[in-house]
């Protein structure tokens, strides 16, 4: 990584790496304790499903924050594996739940076949994450999220749409823009960072439609 020194010589870089590692530090303390919750839970005999699921988000959104990390130190390697398309969408959806509050949100998913495809797990979570993520964030109160995924022509095709507001017409090839939000507190990095990471593995993203309707999302990942 080159260094950059801004006007006040401050160095960016010794700062990204310091915060960085602490950000690290931090990762594994939640990791370990999150492992040794799932062993108390595990050697009680104690049995609730949404507590598993808990500790199973979390730990997984950890790998996600490692994975970003690790970005920031530009070993961002795709670490490709070969995963059940199925398993894999049901996972992320349930990772983006979290986002949901207090809304009144109904999913529909219904994935129609399987297939392994090869991705980046962690890659390929964040970005369905991201996507639901925007679809809870359009939809004010109330409102339905469907997930339909299958396989087709050597994809895995998964269609993520929303009934939530509108993507003016103007604005709808300026959506994959770095730093393109309507939001005031977005970033506008969402979709920028999904679609590169999807490119980056043969695989890709598309808005199909955006009305008043329905808003669209389809990512195809190839098949292993
Ligand atoms: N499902 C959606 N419904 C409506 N607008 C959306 C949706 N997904 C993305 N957008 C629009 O695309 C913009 C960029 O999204 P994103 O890159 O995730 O950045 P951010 O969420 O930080 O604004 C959003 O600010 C929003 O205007
Ligand atoms: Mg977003």
């Amino acid at each position: 990584m080159n260094n950059i020194k801004t006007d006040n010589n401050f160095d960016v870089t010794k700062q990204i790496r310091f915060v960085s590692h602490e950000i690290r530090n931090h990762i594994s303390v939640c990791d370990m304790y999150a492992q040794i919750l799932k062993k108390h839970i595990d050697n009680d005999g104690y049995k609730n499903p949404s507590v598993e699921n808990a500790l199973e988000c979390i730990q997984k959104s950890l790998q996600i924050i490692s994975m970003n990390v690790a970005d920031l130190k530009s070993i961002n390697i795709n670490n490709q594996s070969v995963l059940d398309f199925k398993t894999c969408i049901e996972k992320a959806v349930e990772l983006s739940k979290a986002y949901v509050e207090d809304k009144d949100i109904e999913f529909e998913i219904f994935i129609k076949n399987t297939s392994m495809i090869k991705i980046d797990e962690n890659r390929l979570t964040s970005c369905i994450v991201n996507i639901i993520k925007n679809a809870i964030e359009a939809i004010e109160i109330k409102g339905k999220i469907c997930v339909f995924g299958e396989i087709k022509d050597n994809y895995g095709v998964l269609k993520i749409s929303n009934n939530g507001k509108q993507i003016p017409n103007d604005k709808q090839d300026k959506i994959f823009d770095y730093g393109y939000t309507s939001k005031q507190s977005g970033s506008g990095y969402g979709l920028h960072i999904c679609k590169k990471y999807l490119n980056s593995q043969n695989a890709d993203i598309e808005l199909v439609k955006s009305n008043k309707a329905e808003t669209l999302f389809k990512i195809m990942i190839p098949l292993a």
